[in-house]
């Protein structure tokens, strides 16, 4: 029920588009590639499309999504209140992995783009099918990551198609997405700006471009400034625990899960002969480790981290969440 297409230049390119175009303006939605995850997309204009996005991914209502534009132009139409530190963060990394929480102008976005907050999270994908599709399409595209709420984040077309087949009507295919991890969020609606949702652009980065900027410390109080980040993510079906990044360790540990009859894969940027299942870490193949250790009948999930290594931070924020803080011990 769902289509597929691989989008390509020897293939017909413009009837791809033209198809992913027409289903997004009768208000139904499409998955695309960005440079960070597949994404799946509305009009963000369209309270009705919109839904359909909450709908397919089994979304809470109350976690707002981040609209995809074309340029920085098209955001600006779009926003108010715009700082100069924002706009000097448009400059340096857009089309890019940032996300800027920015002041929306009143009735711009259907109202469950932003689940009625006054605040909008906007970026402009540095993806060459994203951004011809929002060109040809010259609407503001609503877009949380194309999974299921709660699994890891898609960084292939097949993934999609796995989580969301014959509930969507047509993912586009662009292959492998390149940074693998979701785009940093920075809210630009405080001085100094807090990262929200750490990502490829670090904080390093962004603070040669506008100075000190803070990281958020979690959900502090009830209600977190990032809605998203309360809810459960990036989770595979068998437990998954952090370990420290140490050979012995990690053999020691293989042994005594199997000696529960229990099989085991290791997640690691090392192999481990006797462990049941090995998968790839990096922030490329995080995800779709998480997801192969889903398609093999491992019953527990060893993850190495390297727990002096620094500015591996949106790794680590992605991997904590995967084993909901989990150490193995
Ligand atoms: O890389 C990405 O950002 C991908 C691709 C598709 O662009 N999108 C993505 O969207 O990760 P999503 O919906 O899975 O994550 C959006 C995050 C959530 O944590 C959400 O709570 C936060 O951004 N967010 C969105 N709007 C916000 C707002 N107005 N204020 C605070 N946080 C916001
Ligand atoms: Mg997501």
């Amino acid at each position: 029920k769902t289509k597929m297409i691989f989008v390509d230049k020897n293939v017909d390119e413009e009837n791809s588009y033209a198809q992913a175009v027409e289903i997004l303006k009768s208000g139904e939605v499409v998955a695309f590639p960005t440079e960070t995850v597949y994404g799946l997309g509305a009009d963000a204009t369209n309270f009705k499309a919109v839904n359909k996005i909450f709908e397919a991914k089994g979304r809470p209502a109350d976690n707002p999504l981040i609209v995809h534009v074309d340029s920085k132009d098209a955001a600006l139409s779009y926003v108010q209140k715009v700082s100069s530190k924002a706009l000097q963060c448009m400059d340096a990394f857009w089309p890019g992995a940032l996300t800027l929480i920015l002041q929306a102008k009143p009735d711009t976005f259907a109202s469950n783009v932003t689940a009625n907050l006054q605040t909008v999270g906007i970026r402009v994908p540095n993806h060459p099918v994203a951004l011809t599709l929002l060109k040809k399409l010259q609407l503001p595209l609503a877009a949380p990551s194309a999974n299921t709420s709660g699994k890891p984040s898609p960084t292939l077309a097949e993934h999609v198609d796995h989580d969301l087949n014959g509930k969507i009507p047509l993912i586009l295919d662009g292959g492998a997405t390149e940074i693998g991890i979701e785009s940093t969020v920075l809210d630009m609606t405080s001085e100094p700006p807090v990262i929200l949702r750490p990502g490829n652009v670090s904080k390093e980065q962004i603070e040669h471009v506008i100075g000190t900027v803070r990281t958020s410390s979690g959900n502090k109080g009830n209600i977190p400034k990032s809605p998203g980040m309360k809810y459960m993510h990036y989770a595979p079906t068998a437990p998954l625990y952090l370990i420290e990044n140490e050979k012995a360790l990690i053999e020691k540990a293989i042994q005594y899960v199997q000696q529960k009859g229990k099989r085991v894969a290791v997640i690691s940027e090392t192999q481990y002969p006797f462990a049941d299942f090995n998968f790839p870490l990096s922030m490329e193949n995080l995800y779709a480790s998480l997801r192969k250790c889903d398609l093999s009948d491992a019953d527990l999930i060893l993850a190495s981290v390297e727990c002096d290594e620094k500015g591996n931070d949106a790794l680590m924020n992605r991997l904590e969440k995967a084993a909901d803080h989990k150490w193995f011990s």
